[in-house]
């Protein structure tokens, strides 16, 4: 099946008032792994590229499995960078084949933002490909980039913003963090509320590993479409090769990796499509 668009996926959230989920990739295994189980629940999925898997030069391949396993399945299936560092960046993934690009302008000045996020949205509009830009930069290590700026969103500058750039995705700072939390997040959601309440485009939660269920419940409540998750499903993954190393077999490592993805991703998939609600 063809890729779809990150704005497709997200009209699809949010018609069922639920989220996305955006996976990080970086192996074949990872989302080979999550396909399935996604298929179970017949839940959309975005697969993104991150700066660290780019680095380490998987850019093409990782592109490559995206669109083997889209030939194979019929759920929607994104290609996404993520957290994108450049206009030239973007569109080195657009003309790769992205069907959606982040461009993270959120760690420089607001109206650098604006100005390289309306280049990005100008290059991937006129090409069918979506973008999510974002404010408030996010706090934490995501992909060995760090940023200790645990800046909450302006609500002013998201006005601003959506009414002078066309984005189809807004990741907004409300206490969120890359990797896992050192103490409970604590997620302001007052601010979130603020921020739907200007009708923005779909919003999205980046960290979304270790935020607890009743937290990704209320967030989704508010307006949360979309939910990046990484940290979480990398661990997974390679506490299975851990717990299989003796076996000195590579297949069943990465088999044991696998399941330990899956399983993960399917309590993801489940507190985003809203099922079991406390
Ligand atoms: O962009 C990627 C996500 O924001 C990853 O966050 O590693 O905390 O799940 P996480
Ligand atoms: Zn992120």
């Amino acid at each position: 099946m063809a890729l779809a668009t990150l704005k497709q996926v997200l009209e699809m959230a949010s018609a069922t008032l639920t989220a996305v989920p955006m996976f990080n990739i970086d192996n074949i295994e990872i989302p080979d792994a999550v396909v399935p189980v996604a298929e179970k629940y017949d839940c959309p999925l975005i697969f993104g590229v991150g700066q660290g898997a780019i680095k380490a030069g998987k850019l093409y391949y990782l592109r490559d499995v995206v669109y083997r396993i889209a030939d194979q399945t019929s759920l929607p299936i994104v290609l996404h960078l993520d957290h994108g560092a450049s206009l030239e960046q973007a569109v080195e993934c657009m003309d790769a084949g992205f069907t959606s690009v982040m461009y993270d302008g959120s760690h420089g000045p607001f109206e650098e933002n604006i100005a390289v996020s309306k280049k990005v949205v100008e290059y991937a509009h006129a090409r069918g490909i979506s973008v999510e830009a974002e404010l408030g930069a996010i706090g934490g290590v995501e992909d060995g980039v760090s940023s200790d700026r645990k800046n909450l969103v302006d609500v002013e500058e998201v006005k601003e913003f959506i009414s002078r750039v066309e984005v189809d995705a807004l990741a907004i700072g409300i206490g969120n963090a890359h990797g896992l939390y050192k103490a409970a997040p604590n997620l302001d959601f007052d601010r979130l509320r603020q921020c739907q309440a200007l009708n923005p485009p779909p919003l999205v939660l980046h960290g979304g590993s270790g935020i607890p269920k009743d937290m990704i419940q209320k967030a989704i409540e508010l307006g949360i479409r979309k939910i990046n998750v990484a940290t979480e499903l990398r661990n997974a993954f390679m506490e299975g090769l851990e717990k299989s190393v003796h076996k000195r077999d590579i297949y069943a490592m990465y088999q044991a990796g696998a399941i330990e993805a899956a399983a993960l991703a399917e309590t993801k998939i489940r507190m985003f499509k809203r099922l079991d609600e406390i």
